[in-house]
């Protein structure tokens, strides 16, 4: 039986009480089709294991829901082959393969929207849908960290500035460096895996807002779909979006940690900096000045994190003047979602390809990491141990020396002993420190300190923890 699915009069769906269809510009507004049809895999999902359950309870046949299994693995077939038809008269993802069912295997396919209502349905769906993003992207993030242990390792004993303030601190490691963001990483996943964990409850069988007065068995279609349990409060099924804005704000925080690599990325490769050197896959040149080379990849990362906090905002926004139960705003929860998953996915990809392929110019990181008296906190460790000085008069003894280096035009690793006894007597021991960036960096082995050794050793933990 074909159903008419032009503009004749009213929605074929809902229009029993309407006289008119819609205007062209109601149309319009209402429909989600052009977004939401993403959910197309969920949603025949949901009604494949809802009509499956109706079925083993009794209120339909099994010979009506073989037809609606029969048809919704063709209207599956269908939309895999040609996409989904966009038709704005039926609205949304539901409508629109309910119609196509109904095309296809006629009346039973009428039954399927017992004890559902499309409220319950488009949580289903949405839920499932993040459960799959969360997925796709934890295993991007994972790739992200393979990435950045693998050159932390190669980079473990090489020496770039560690900056405060953007000044020149102390030196630390280039792998140091790099596997502080596999730590972000490690969080960001874990938080993605809360996110996952809260939102797997089955919102199918709340119905419109209130439950049914069918016998449904909603463990039955939980387990089916894979959740842990059905969510106890038919209202709340239906009304929160939370496990939306839980991913958008795993996925702004993640956006906002490949911000600050991308960030240092643009940073490295200016000429002032000169400590990487993007591959040319990862660079782009200008229109009009023929040397350029633009870290682009980078920069749009750092602002589609801008974007993905946006979707962020939007749907927070969106929710926080709702009354129980559904409103039609709540429509407005997918594009956000849809779009933060888009740019970080790619970001992600991103980072992950800059990372694995950029240069490192270990030469020019060192001549920078050796600058600005950068090891001056090694001296006054080195008084502290030596002389058992405090060490704010450590520090004070310390101040002198670099003042006294400035004036002359060194570094501090021309001081002698005699610049020591001049500045206080109580120093004349004859003795001199390391001040070498290598002897810093090798000598900061407290845990989690920027030794080579200590580095080496969380290459080698984060290189397990990804194995398992
Ligand atoms: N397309 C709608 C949405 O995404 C489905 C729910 C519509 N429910 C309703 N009572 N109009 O929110």
């Amino acid at each position: 039986m074909a159903i008419d699915r032009r503009n004749s009069g009213s929605n074929s769906m809902w229009g029993g009480r309407f006289g008119d269809g819609p205007g062209d510009i109601m149309r319009e507004i209402n429909a989600s089709i052009p977004f939401d049809k993403r959910l197309w895999q969920e949603d025949i999902a949901g009604s494949k294991a809802h009509a499956d359950m109706l079925a083993s309870v009794g209120i339909i046949s099994n010979e009506d829901n073989a037809e609606i299994q029969r048809g919704l693995t063709a209207v599956h077939a269908e939309y895999q082959l040609n996409g989904v038809p966009e038709d704005l008269s039926l609205e949304d993802i539901h409508m629109v393969t309910e119609t196509r069912l109904r095309e296809l295997v006629g009346e039973p396919a009428a039954r399927l929207h017992t004890a559902r209502s499309r409220n319950d349905q488009v949580a289903t769906d949405f839920r499932l849908w993040v459960r799959g993003a969360i997925a796709r992207v934890d295993a991007g993030i994972r790739e992200f960290q393979s990435a950045l242990v693998e050159r932390a390792g190669e980079h473990a004993d090489n020496i770039m500035p560690g900056f405060t303030h953007l000044q020149v601190a102390q030196p630390v490691t280039l792998g140091h460096h790099l596997m502080a963001y596999y730590e972000m990483a490690k969080r960001d996943r874990s938080r993605f895996a809360d996110c996952a964990a809260r939102l797997n409850q089955s919102p199918l069988g709340a119905a419109a807002l209130a439950g049914t007065s069918f016998p449904i068995d909603r463990n039955a279609t939980a387990s089916a779909l894979g959740f842990d349990a059905p969510i106890a409060n038919s209202l709340d099924a239906v009304s929160d979006r939370d496990f939306a804005l839980e991913f958008l704000t795993c996925a702004a925080q993640t956006a906002l940690h490949l911000s600050r690599l991308a960030e240092e990325m643009i940073l490295w490769a200016s000429q002032p900096y000169g400590f990487i050197t993007l591959p040319d896959a990862w660079s782009t040149g200008s229109s009009i000045m023929p040397q350029k080379r633009n870290p682009d990849a980078a920069e749009l990362v750092r602002g589609h994190a801008g974007r993905i906090m946006g979707c962020m905002t939007s749907l927070m926004v969106t929710m926080k003047g709702l009354p129980l139960a559904y409103s039609k705003d709540m429509q407005n929860d997918k594009p956000p979602v849809f779009e933060a998953y888009d740019l970080l996915a790619l970001s992600i990809a991103a980072m992950t390809g800059m990372v694995s392929n950029v240069t490192f110019n270990g030469a020019r990181m060192r001549e920078v990491a050796a600058s600005g008296f950068s090891t001056a906190t090694d001296l006054a460790d080195w008084l502290v141990r030596e002389y058992g000085l405090p060490f704010r008069e450590a520090h004070h003894v310390t101040g002198s020396v670099v003042k006294a280096c400035e004036a002359r035009g060194t570094g501090l690793d021309a001081i002698t002993a005699e610049d020591l006894a001049a500045i206080n007597p109580a120093l004349a021991g004859n003795k001199l420190p390391d001040l070498s960036v290598d002897g810093s960096v090798a000598s900061r082995t407290s845990a989690g300190g920027t030794s080579p050794v200590r580095v080496k050793e969380a290459v080698a933990a984060a290189k397990k923890e990804l194995e398992s």
